[in-house]
């Protein structure tokens, strides 16, 4: 184990809250009454998924409020802040029992999905990779039987500072990523931000982080038999040609390519371990979206039930359909294709 030189105290000023919006209790009961109206098409079906999207945005625009629309617009620009929540979004009034296989039960009413769609739709496409879930393009984020001691959406256990799908290419990468509370009694999601870490990191060990001398593995809740699932070469932490912070850390794990990257990587797990995140337990009708490579997320551990749904977004789906020679509509990709791309 390196020796770890001491790490500054962070200060209060590197905190950092998602803004957060609350819906109307008028407009809410009016959009569930209208995405009450809508079934949850069958996926593969890319016609039907389609209309089913095109519904969703049309409602979003409906439902929400100006201010909302602004601070969408606002989230999704390329300079715009890392995180987002909305609040008192409509859940489903007949909701389900949490599913403990971590498929979408068959009989849920299609609100949340809808309103999801809706969100993502006003300013992007969601998109999802066929090894994971199924391809699914919302998927269920709830405890799984036997599976609750792993770090991963399926757990129970702390789950440490991470970004999704790191081992992937950057422009095969979703760029952001929601979570939509259905049931949640006490599990909180961590959130720190790459500019409160570049803030709070020595100077050396910025410049270490930001070269290209660590590799990302593929993480557990990925199925991908046979392929060495290792990124190329890459950053952990670095500023982008605006001049933002971003960041990017598997949650499984990342292999240092140099002695002085082991080093880097024990320091910079050090400094994580230091800052202070904002802790969001992200309620029934709550959206949180992040941006994820200007975040990193993590979870406490937690007892109660907790049943969200996650969707992956990015601006547009062209560049994963030509490196995969899919169908124009697809949504939803192999990891491996977009590895050997
Ligand atoms: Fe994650």
């Amino acid at each position: 184990m390196t020796s770890v030189p001491s790490l500054p105290r962070p200060q209060a000023s590197f905190s950092f809250e998602p803004p957060v919006l609350q819906l109307p209790e008028r407009n809410r009961e009016a959009w569930t009454l209208d995405a009450s109206a809508l079934s949850y098409p069958d996926y593969h079906d890319l016609n039907a998924w389609n209309a089913f999207r095109d519904a969703s945005v049309h409602l979003a625009l409906r439902h929400l409020p100006e201010h909302f629309a602004e601070a969408l617009d606002e989230f999704f620009s390329p300079v715009g802040i890392p995180a987002l929540m909305f609040e008192n979004l409509p859940v489903d009034p007949e909701l389900p029992p949490n599913p403990s296989d971590g498929l979408r039960p068959r009989n849920k009413q299609a609100v949340s999905e809808a309103v999801i769609c809706g969100i993502v739709g006003m300013h992007g496409e969601i998109l999802s990779y066929l090894n994971e879930k199924f391809g699914a393009p919302i998927q269920e984020v709830a405890p799984i039987r036997g599976m609750e001691r792993i770090q991963s959406n399926a757990g129970r256990v702390q789950f440490g500072f991470h970004s999704d799908n790191a081992f992937l290419p950057r422009r095969f990468r979703q760029k952001g990523i929601l979570l939509y509370g259905l049931r949640n009694q006490d599990a909180a999601t961590l959130v720190l931000t790459a500019g409160q870490i570049m803030e709070a990191a020595p100077p050396d060990l910025a410049a270490s982080l930001a070269k290209p001398i660590f590799r990302h593995a593929c993480p557990a809740s990925f199925s991908l038999p046979g392929t060495p699932a290792l990124s190329a070469p890459c950053s952990i932490l670095w500023r982008d040609e605006l001049g933002l912070a971003r960041v990017s850390a598997a949650s499984s794990s990342i292999e240092p390519l140099t002695p002085g990257a082991a080093e880097a990587l024990d320091r910079f797990r050090t400094l994580l371990m230091s800052l202070e995140p904002a802790r969001v337990v992200v309620q029934p009708g709550t959206a949180l979206l992040f941006k994820d490579d200007r975040v990193l997320h993590g979870r406490d551990s937690f007892a109660g039930s907790r049943w969200l749904q996650r969707a992956y977004f990015t601006d547009s789906l062209d560049p994963l359909r030509k490196a995969t020679r899919s169908d124009p509509q697809a949504f939803a990709f192999d990891a491996g294709a977009l590895l050997c791309a």
